[in-house]
């Protein structure tokens, strides 16, 4: 089982190397935004499940908390925005460095201050049962968040789910990307995004 700090460390990552990717080449926005909305959302919700609860038992731990859960609602009201905004709309990439720099000004502290009281406050076996129960909520509904995971690493703890595959596969061939192929870490998991047209 991996321990919780270990897989939230692992998703910070996956999701910073989607959104250098889009910054990097801002056409690539419509393959990747869809999965770092869905993958940040479901990260806020499996760690405030995981990691906070646990750090509740904690008096001392409050203030970190409070600010973790307000930055998280501030982080998803600006992925709403986005959610609203169309790829086309000049304001989108400004909206998304918007959205980027809120994002870091969240993860540095929790990945500090955050993760290393954890560290101290959390045994192993605390961590690694957390770690698994984090990872099943990541991996809900047959979709993993993290499918960045899956384009550079195999899935840690499932196997590639088949409910909605199908769906997924076919929307993703008539979505190519600007190759004019499909990227295969795109097939699996984007359904509600690939969805919204814009
Ligand atoms: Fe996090
Ligand atoms: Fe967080």
């Amino acid at each position: 089982m991996i321990d919780l700090l270990d897989a939230l460390a692992a998703d910070h990552a996956a999701v910073r190397a989607m959104i250098a990717e889009v910054f990097a080449n801002p056409g690539r926005r419509r393959a990747l935004y869809p999965q770092i909305s869905r993958a940040l959302r479901y990260h806020s919700d499996a760690e405030e499940k995981t990691l906070y609860q646990a750090l509740g038992a904690y008096p001392q731990e409050t203030a970190d908390i409070d600010r973790s859960y307000d930055e998280h609602g501030a982080l998803d009201n600006i992925l709403r925005e986005l959610d609203a905004t169309a790829y086309g709309d000049p304001n989108f990439m400004d909206r998304f460095a918007q959205m980027n720099t809120m994002l870091e000004q969240h993860l540095v502290p929790e990945e500090s201050r955050v993760f290393a009281a954890a560290g101290q406050l959390l045994d192993a076996s605390t961590r690694r049962r957390l770690g698994a129960q984090y990872e099943r909520m990541m991996h809900r509904e047959g979709a993993t968040v993290s499918d960045q995971h899956r384009y550079s690493n195999p899935c840690r703890t499932c196997q590639p789910q088949p409910v909605g595959l199908v769906a997924n596969v076919k929307q993703a061939l008539k979505n190519p990307t600007e190759s004019g192929r499909p990227r295969w870490h795109s097939l699996v998991g984007i359904w509600p995004f690939l969805s919204k047209a814009k």
